[in-house]
Order: C-alpha cells, then structure tokens, then sequence
C-alpha cells in the first residue's frame, strides 16, 4: 500500500526544497554511521549523500519501481557502490532487516503516513542497541512550498510521542533544517547507559 500523500512532484523541483549538506551535517551523519537503512529513497535526493558520507552499506527501499530504478542508475553513473536499493512495500513486507543490525534508520518525510507508529517501531527494531533513527519532516509552521496536508503533518512534539511510544529517546533537541524542514535525532535506551 502507497502511504498517503507519497506521490512526487518533479525530481529537479523536488530537489530545490533542501540543502542536503546541512540537513546531513546537523543529524550528524559522518563515517562513525556504519550500516544504514533509509525508509522510501525517493529519487535518492538522500541515498547517496548518505551513502557517501558512511562506512558501511545503505540499505534503501521504494514501493514505486521508478524510483528503486533511477536510484540505481544514479548511484552507478556516480560509481557509489555501498548502496543497496530494492523494490518494496514496508508495510505489506517489513523492512526485511535483521533486528538490531543497523546503526541508524532515516524515515525522511515519510511520517505523516497512515500507521507512523508502526514505521517508528521497525525504526526501533533495526538499529541495535546503540543505533540512531534519524527523522526529518515539513515545518507545520510556515506556507511550505510542498507538504502534506495541515492535516496530516505531524509536529515535532507528536513526532517526539510516537517515538516515545515505540520504545526510543530523544537524543537532539529540534534541529532547524531551512529553508523547509525540521528534524530530530532519537536513540534506543541502551545508549544512556554508556
Ligand atoms: C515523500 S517521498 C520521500 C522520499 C525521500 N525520503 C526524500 O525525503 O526525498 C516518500 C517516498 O515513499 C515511497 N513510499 C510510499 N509508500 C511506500 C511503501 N508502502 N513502501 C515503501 N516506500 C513507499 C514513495 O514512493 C516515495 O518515493
């Protein structure tokens, strides 16, 4: 199933509405991030940034084929070898990832969907015990430029109880991610006790 309000404008429009090097550089996502998963690459405005900037491998899934293709052919003309990108529907299949084996999870503008609760918890699942879930979504503040519906956005502090819930703690305060985004960064509980 599509998550609601997941469609894409225009990848070279799309791609005016961030600045990808300051969003990566204030979650703090350098080559101490081993393995990685990303939730919806999208036209992989993220992917390879990411893979990029890691040491390990970027697992990556899309529901839309189009996507997983050009993400594909974008990391080969780019020769970025350490991503892994398939089709896949996280919410009929999973993420198909192995519990506690990540260093992070990114769920970029994804969670307004129908079951955030649901995302959050695999989020919580993947990464071990001292991993990160990284999230980024539309400021609720402002006329954004794109967005889903007021409606369905979640603000900070829903995001912040959601993740709560699925068993994780905050680890940033807000970050602002201008001109359009904001983000927050979220552990699992075992990183307090180090
Ligand atoms: C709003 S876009 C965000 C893409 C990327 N994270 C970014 O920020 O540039 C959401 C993406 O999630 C994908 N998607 C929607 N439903 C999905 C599902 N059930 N499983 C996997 N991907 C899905 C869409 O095809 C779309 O590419």
């Amino acid at each position: 199933m599509k998550l609601r309000e997941s469609g894409m404008p225009e990848e070279s429009y799309w791609e005016t509405l961030f600045d990808v090097e300051l969003i990566l550089d204030r979650l703090e996502t350098d080559g101490r991030l081993r393995d990685v998963v990303e939730l919806g690459c999208g036209y992989g405005t993220f992917t390879l940034p990411v893979a990029q900037r890691i040491s390990g491998t970027l697992r990556t899934f899309d529901i839309a084929a189009d996507m997983v293709e050009r993400t594909v052919r974008q990391a080969a003309a780019e020769k970025v070898e350490n991503i892994v990108c398939e089709q896949r529907d996280v919410f009929s299949q999973g993420f198909g990832i192995a519990p506690d084996s990540q260093d992070a999870c990114l769920l970029f503008n994804i969670l307004h969907c129908e079951e955030p609760l649901r995302l959050l918890n695999e989020a919580a699942r993947v990464v071990h015990p001292t991993g990160f879930v990284h999230v980024i979504h539309w400021r609720y503040d402002l006329a954004t430029p794109r967005g889903p519906s007021m409606d369905i956005r979640p603000r900070p502090e829903q995001i912040v109880e959601w993740a709560k819930q699925a068993g994780l703690l905050v680890a940033s305060p807000v970050l602002d991610l201008p001109p359009w985004h904001y983000g927050i960064r979220f552990h699992r509980p075992a990183m307090s006790a180090r």
